[in-house]
């Protein structure tokens, strides 16, 4: 099987749905108040010097900045020399009293003197990449001894595994084991395609282990995905109009197709498989999509997702 080059996942995200997805998916991705607590957690303080690698937009750095701001420095580190810039431009809008700094590098092979930063870290970074050990190895040698690494990975393939609950349609049993079969195939494919692990999170204590990083300990984030009329919320809003723009989005399966298929086939799954799967989200798009469509215009319509696997993991560099 080739594999793909291992230096970034071969996805774009300074593109198309990539790019929305790193707006959208952040806008209520960690609560505030349980940002204070990791800050305090992990030990963050004024003056800190911290990296962000693989920092798409800076999300990490906005999101922590009143944490070690104040005479501060964020570096962001990103293999898209266009994300690079768009965060530079957004870095205006949270930016006070510190300094940030942008820079193109490859995870890899960070463009960073050896104990140069109070802590590193980075979100659904490692989940991309084919050597996540490598990667945090790296982040290691710039982290300053007793400085810490943290990273924010989740384990999506227990999450594809949840069983929501909502007032429109339950999954038989069939259907069930039919999407979980074309998950688990597409998860395994992934990884034999050298395009990372999307169950990663609940492997990041040992993978920090096997960087040589210590102290090593790890919390889950808190949010618990649910919609409930009358949609008041601005969460409760925001989920409204992201249900509504997938239910009116045409039903395309050459998208669908490209998404899956070879990682599907790539991981044990069969063409016959895959048939199967296109019919049954077919059938989904025509029979369910126009039921949610009028139960959330009458706000009638309720679901519950409940919480994901989505790790926060941290490990210190030992001091010398
Ligand atoms: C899923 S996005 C996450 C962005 C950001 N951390 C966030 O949470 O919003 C993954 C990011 O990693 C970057 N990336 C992928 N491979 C990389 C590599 N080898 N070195 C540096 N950045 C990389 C991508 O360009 C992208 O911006």
């Amino acid at each position: 099987m080739k594999k793909k080059n291992q230096q970034t996942d071969k996805i774009d995200w300074s593109k198309d749905e990539y790019r929305k997805h790193i707006i959208e998916e952040r806008k209520f991705l960690w609560r505030e108040d349980s940002v204070e607590l990791y800050a305090r957690w992990i030990g963050l303080k004024s003056g800190m010097t911290g990296v962000d690698v693989g920092c798409g937009l800076g999300y990490l750095g906005w999101t922590f900045w009143k944490y070690f701001g104040k005479g501060g420095k964020y570096i962001g580190i990103d293999v898209s020399e266009k994300l690079i810039s768009e965060a530079k431009g957004i870095s205006k809008d949270w930016l006070k009293e510190g300094s940030a700094e942008f820079l193109v590098g490859d995870t890899y092979a960070l463009p960073l003197p050896d104990n140069s930063a109070d802590f590193v870290m980075c979100q659904t970074l490692l989940m991309h990449l084919e050597e996540p050990v490598k990667a945090l190895t790296e982040m290691k040698r710039i982290v300053k001894p007793g400085g810490i690494v943290i990273c924010m990975e989740p384990d999506n393939l227990s999450n594809f595994m949840r069983v929501s609950y909502n007032s429109v349609h339950q999954f038989s049993m069939e259907e069930l084991l039919l999407i979980h079969k074309v998950q688990f195939c597409w998860t395994e494919g992934r990884k034999k395609l050298g395009e990372g692990d999307w169950g990663i999170g609940s492997k990041l204590p040992k993978l920090m282990s096997d960087a040589g990083l210590k102290n090593i300990d790890i919390r889950n984030n808190d949010i618990v995905k649910f919609i409930l009329p009358s949609y008041e919320t601005p969460e409760q809003k925001d989920m409204s109009k992201k249900i509504k723009g997938y239910c009116k989005k045409p039903f395309n399966r050459k998208a669908i197709r490209e998404s899956v298929e070879e990682k599907v086939l790539a991981g044990g799954g069969s063409k016959y498989l895959l048939r199967k799967y296109y019919n049954f989200l077919k059938d989904q798009k025509q029979q369910i999509s126009s039921k949610i469509l009028q139960e959330l215009k009458k706000k009638y319509y309720y679901a519950f997702w409940g919480s994901s696997f989505f790790y926060i993991c941290i490990g210190r560099k030992k001091k010398v």
